[in-house]
C-alpha cells in the first residue's frame, strides 16, 4: 500500500495543489517508482486518495506513455515515435532493438534487462532520433552510439553518452524560491 509506506510524501504532493486530483499524475508517479509501473492496486488507492473513480484514474494513466502499466525491464528504452523522429529515423532505431535485443515495443528481454516501448514526444526534436533509458536521454542516435549505450549499460549500468535526466516540474513555489 502506498499510504502505508509513503504517508508524508502523499500528504505533501496533495498540499500542493487546491484541487485534490491535481495531484493524480504526481501520485501515478510515485507509483511507479515504487513498483516500477502503475499497477491496478495503485490505481485504486490512489482514486480513494484522490476522491476519484478508478476509471477516472485509469483513463489518465493510459494516456500518458511515461507511466508504464506493466512490469519493465532494468533499464526501459523508450524510442520517439513522433513526427521530427520520426523523420529522423525512430522505425531505424527500434529495428535496431529489435535485431540487437530481440524485442518489439512493449515486449521485455528473457532476463528481464531490457524492455521497448514506442513513446510520443520527449521535447527533445532538435536532437532526433532520441530514446529516453528510464530516466536519462540519449540523443542523435547512431547505430554505433546505439551499440555502445547497450554495450555499457549491460557492462557498468549507465552510460556517458546521456544527455541529461528526464525532469518532473518542479511544484511552482520551489521554482521561484517563494514561500
Ligand atoms: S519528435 Fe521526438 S523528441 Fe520530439
Amino acid at each position: 500500500m502506498l499510504k502505508e509506506k509513503h504517508a508524508t510524501e502523499i500528504e505533501e504532493i496533495i498540499s500542493r495543489y487546491p484541487v485534490r486530483r491535481s495531484a493524480l499524475i504526481p501520485l501515478l508517479y510515485l507509483a511507479q517508482r515504487e513498483e516500477g509501473f502503475v499497477s491496478e492496486a495503485a490505481m485504486k488507492e490512489i482514486a480513494g486518495l484522490l476522491r476519484l473513480t478508478p476509471p477516472q484514474v485509469y483513463e489518465t494513466a493510459t494516456f500518458y506513455t511515461m507511466l508504464n502499466l506493466k512490469p519493465v525491464g532494468k533499464f526501459h528504452l523508450q524510442v520517439c515515435k513522433s513526427l521530427m523522429c520520426g523523420l529522423a529515423g525512430s522505425d531505424t532505431v527500434i529495428g535496431w532493438v529489435k535485431t540487437k535485443l530481440g524485442i518489439g515495443p512493449g515486449e521485455m528481454t528473457t532476463d528481464k534487462l531490457f524492455s521497448l516501448s514506442a513513446v510520443e514526444c520527449l521535447a527533445a526534436c532538435g536532437t532526433a532520433p532520441m530514446m529516453q533509458v528510464n530516466e536519462d536521454y540519449y540523443e542523435r542516435l547512431t547505430e554505433e552510439t546505439f551499440d555502445r549505450i547497450l554495450a555499457d549499460l549491460k557492462k557498468d549500468g549507465t552510460c556517458s553518452l546521456k544527455t541529461g535526466p528526464f525532469m518532473w516540474p518542479e511544484p511552482a513555489n520551489a521554482v521561484k524560491g517563494e514561500t
